[in-house]
């Protein structure tokens, strides 16, 4: 018996945000944010659009793709690191807005390498037999982690600029990250085959936690009491903080070695590798694990210029565009990897 994804959906925001609109919050530049990341627009979510609601376009069109109704669902993974609660997860928010069965709802929450550690999940849980159908969702709304008073109406273009000096400098201090990252979902649903060769072959995932701190969110956490104070708010702890250097070492140096330990697992060479699914970061990180692994740039998609960074949502996403387009066909075999904060990082083998 095999585990193999029957449907695949998106949800994307409507809102298109070029590096030219972010230019007029803070001083950054579309030639800077293009050459040091790939990324040219993202899409922003509409105020009150949050992640749980993006998971859950993403997930009812999945299940069109999969032609499945709510009811055939009989477990929810949902990874996202930007959930609309500190709790409940947006699992059971999941489950109520779109109908599905009293069934259960895991949240989890391994950020960028969140879709990969659900897929490897899902396949444990359909492989020891305790669920049949699942939909597995990996949803983010970052913007909220970027604090812009005035910058919302100018980035959707309901105001024009320019802001406050105040608010530019702030911006600019925290701008390494804050161009980086958009908002989206994608979700897959994965069920139990019995047909053929398709299906998950394996994956390998790891964690090393001595590079917790390289990316993460300092402030508003239960290590601090009251766990949100004004002082945190005003030291800007709540925006994530991120060591780029060592997480760009780490990603082109990780991915790589958990591809081929997958491969080696599953007993098959890099070389056979069709497409390779790697998480949208950063572009120069793509095509540097590419790269290392000797294939060639058209097996290794990349819509990062077009999503920037969405964190859980990557690899779903690309995963569907790939699919919608072509690029993944029957019988080809396919490589999912990420890196990201944790550090969390893996490969899974799946044969389309
Ligand atoms: O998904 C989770 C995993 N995350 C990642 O994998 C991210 C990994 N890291 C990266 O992708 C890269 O390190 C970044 C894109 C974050 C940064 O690229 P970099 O080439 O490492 O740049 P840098 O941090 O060394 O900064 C170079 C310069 C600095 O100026 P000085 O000190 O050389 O004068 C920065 O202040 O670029 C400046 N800079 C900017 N300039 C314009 C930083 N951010 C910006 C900006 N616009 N947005």
């Amino acid at each position: 018996m095999k585990t193999i994804i029957t449907g695949s959906g998106i949800g994307i925001p409507r809102n298109a945000v070029p590096n030219a609109m972010l230019t007029t919050l803070m001083d950054t530049s579309d030639e800077w944010i293009r050459t040091r990341s790939g990324i040219e627009q993202r899409y922003y979510a509409d105020p009150g659009q949050g992640s749980a609601e993006l998971g859950a376009i993403a997930a009812q069109n999945a299940l069109a793709a999969a032609e499945r109704e709510p009811a055939d669902i009989d477990a929810v993974i949902f990874a996202t690191m930007t959930p609309n609660y500190f709790f409940p997860g947006n699992g059971p928010l999941l489950q109520a807005q779109i109908g599905l069965r009293e069934i259960p709802t895991f949240d989890i929450r391994q950020q960028c390498s969140g879709f990969l550690y659900g897929l490897d999940l899902a396949d444990s849980l359909i492989q020891c037999g305790k669920h049949q159908r699942i939909l597995l969702v990996g949803a983010e709304v970052h913007t909220p982690f970027m604090p812009w008073e005035r910058g919302w109406g100018i980035t959707i273009g309901e105001e024009h600029g320019p802001i406050s000096e105040e608010d530019y400098a702030f911006n600019t201090s925290i701008r390494d990250r804050t161009v980086l990252f958009g908002d989206g979902a994608g979700a897959v649903v994965v069920e139990a085959s019995k047909n053929g060769d398709r299906g998950f072959l394996g994956a390998k995932l790891f964690t090393d936690g001595s590079n917790a701190e390289a990316l993460y969110v300092p402030g508003v956490g239960f290590r601090h009491r009251p766990y949100v104070t004004a002082e945190q708010l005003e030291k800007a702890l709540p925006i994530p903080q991120m060591d780029g250097r060592t997480v760009f070492k780490e990603a082109l140096s990780r991915m790589p070695a958990a591809v081929r330990a997958v491969c080696a697992a599953a007993g098959v060479a890099v070389d056979e590798i069709d497409v390779l699914l790697v998480h949208q970061a950063n572009l120069r990180i793509v095509e540097g694990v590419a790269k290392q692994l000797g294939m060639s740039a058209d097996r290794v998609p990349h819509n990062i210029e077009r999503y920037g960074n969405t964190t859980a949502g990557t690899l779903p996403i690309l995963y569907h565009e790939c699919v919608a387009d072509g690029r993944i066909r029957p019988g080809m075999l396919i490589c999912f990897t990420a890196l990201g904060s944790g550090l969390h990082w893996g490969a899974a083998l799946y044969r389309a």
